[in-house]
């Protein structure tokens, strides 16, 4: 039997809860090498974001390199973290260990701009956050983009409402100038958005079935039920789960036959009034040859199957 190596990646969070399910998933994979992680502001300010990224890598005893990366947006002053979904801690305010693993030296944009120049054509960026520092790489090396070997990018809502406003998810709608110019870079990128993430499920009761044995579980258990319990009082009519927003990218990065996609051209919409952050996906006149590979549909019964699996779910 041939064996198919782990694909290389660099996952980009902002570590959150659904981003900490990420960082499980991602770093228990063996169908995935994660060469590095890349942090920015986003469900929380940086420090935060960093911190909680380096406690999971430490609870799961992962000496993958981690990188602190960008506060703020290309061009706009950040719009503040969002403690009534994921806490204070970004952790749904669960108690949280002191860590003692440190951040790397190196800036996560340079870290991602080096790494690339290093791996060309080798390297998939799995995003889960913001896309500024995808961005900012881009801004600092024009070549880097032809080298990259495909995006996966957590962010958007193609023919679904937004969770941000009405037409805007909040990966993109956080930064609409590093997303617009990431989208317009030609690297191959496939948009998880919301039209797929909302069909994958974690349910409260769920949480039960989370391995005792794991160093992360306590954690995890508290962090989620807060995430779950803000979801419910946005919309009364969630019977108890949250989207795995997240942890479906990384799955996607691992199995893209998880999601069935169509090419379209995607701009991101940056100077609209009413629409600002929207990824306006131009479906008119039907799938073109080249554009996003935008996420219609999910193996719903697949994917949960998988994630189970790789997060110790029994
Ligand atoms: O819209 C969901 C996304 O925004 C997720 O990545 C979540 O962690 C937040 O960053
Ligand atoms: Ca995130």
């Amino acid at each position: 039997m041939p064996t198919v190596s782990p694909r290389p990646i660099i996952l980009d969070v902002d570590t959150g809860v659904d981003d900490a399910w990420a960082l499980v998933y991602a770093l228990r994979s063996p169908a995935l090498k994660v060469l590095g992680i890349t942090t920015g502001y986003g469900n929380a300010d940086v420090d935060t974001t960093t911190r909680n990224t380096l406690l999971l890598a430490e609870l799961l005893g992962s000496e993958v390199p981690i990188y602190r990366g960008s506060a703020e947006p290309l061009f706009r002053a950040w719009s503040g973290p969002v403690p009534q979904i994921h806490g204070v801690n970004g952790l749904g305010d669960a108690p949280l260990p002191l860590v003692t693993r440190q951040t790397a030296d190196s800036d996560a944009v340079q870290y991602i701009r080096d790494t690339i120049r290093a791996n060309p054509g080798q390297v998939t960026l799995v995003t889960v956050a913001r896309l500024t520092n995808v961005a900012r790489a881009l801004l600092y090396d024009p070549g880097l983009a032809a080298h990259i070997d495909r995006i996966i990018c957590m962010g958007g809502a193609a023919f679904c409402p937004g969770n941000v406003t009405p037409t805007a998810e909040a990966n993109i709608w956080g930064d609409p100038e590093a997303a617009d110019l990431v989208f317009r870079s030609g690297i191959p990128l496939t948009m998880v958005g919301l039209d797929v993430t909302h069909q994958g499920r974690l349910y409260q009761r769920d949480l039960a079935q989370l391995d005792p044995a794991l160093p992360y579980t306590e954690l995890l258990r508290r962090a989620t039920d807060f995430y779950i319990e803000a979801y419910i009082k946005e919309d009364p009519r969630n019977d108890g789960w949250c989207p795995l927003h997240d942890p479906l990218a990384v799955a996607v990065a691992e199995d893209p036959t998880l999601v069935r996609t169509e090419r379209y051209p995607v701009r991101v919409e940056h100077t609209g009034v009413w629409t600002d952050g929207m990824t306006v996906v131009d479906a008119r006149w039907g799938q073109t040859p080249t554009g996003v590979d935008v996420a219609l549909d999910l193996d719903v019964d697949r994917f949960l199957a998988l994630f189970r699996t790789r997060v110790g779910l029994l």
